[in-house]
């Protein structure tokens, strides 16, 4: 089963990861997690590029370079994975593509982007994905003054249409749970647990 969460920087993916990985695990199920872009070598060094390059990066050559480390991720890793049955958590996948690059970035065209996510996930859809919502301004106040990467130095315009672009994204798919990411963070996680429990999973 492949669990993804989405949500713009500071929206608490990390925190509710680490809480559900813990508890698969004390329930003695067989969980991997793996964070995008990362979780192979080669994507792990797209991410230095993209995350951390001093130079300019084209719009097109960045949404190529995120896929690039999405099908590297899926191809070596991920596919493996849920064929033996693991449950895969994932820190960001092609949401965030079409909300950063797409709504966030124009880079491409919607239906392009659409294309270029099911080629770079090999075909694989998420069984379920929540969306952590939260407001640029409340986001911002928690990540307070830690260094920015290139990406969360885009400005506030880019955050407030990546913002639009995740809810209009969760309006149209089914699989998007969307979470109030300004609750306790033990509330949040007391309502993913119980998500997932409906697909059969005995946490
Ligand atoms: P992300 O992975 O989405 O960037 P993190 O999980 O790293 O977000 O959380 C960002 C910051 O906000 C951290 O300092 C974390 O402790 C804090 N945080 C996470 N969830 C909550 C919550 N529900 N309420 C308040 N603070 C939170
Ligand atoms: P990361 O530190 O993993 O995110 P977070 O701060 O939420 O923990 O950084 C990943 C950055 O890359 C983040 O700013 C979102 C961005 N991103 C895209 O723009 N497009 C993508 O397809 C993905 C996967 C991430």
């Amino acid at each position: 089963m492949l669990i993804t969460f989405e949500g713009i920087d500071g929206s608490g993916k990390s925190t509710q990861i680490e809480h559900l990985g813990r508890a698969l695990k004390s329930a003695s199920l067989p969980v991997s997690i793996f964070r995008e872009p990362g979780g192979t070598p080669v994507s792990e060094k797209i991410r230095e590029l993209l995350l951390h390059s001093a130079t300019e990066i084209d719009p097109v050559t960045e949404i190529l370079l995120f896929s690039a480390a999405r099908s590297q991720l899926v191809a070596g890793r991920i596919m493996n994975l849920l064929k033996q049955g693991e449950i895969v958590l994932l820190d960001r996948f092609y949401d965030s593509t079409t909300a950063y690059q797409g709504f966030g970035r124009n880079s491409l065209q919607l239906n392009d982007i659409r294309h270029l996510n099911r080629i770079a996930a090999h075909n694989i859809v998420p069984d379920l994905t929540f969306y952590l919502r939260i407001g640029y301004e409340e986001a911002e106040l928690r990540l307070g003054e830690r260094v920015k990467d290139r990406m969360e130095g885009s400005g506030k315009e880019f955050y407030l249409k990546t913002i639009l672009g995740f809810d209009e994204i969760s309006e149209r798919e089914e699989r998007i749970v969307v979470l109030d990411a300004t609750r306790p963070a033990d509330e949040i996680h007391r309502a993913v647990v119980e998500k997932v429990r409906e697909f059969g999973i005995s946490v």
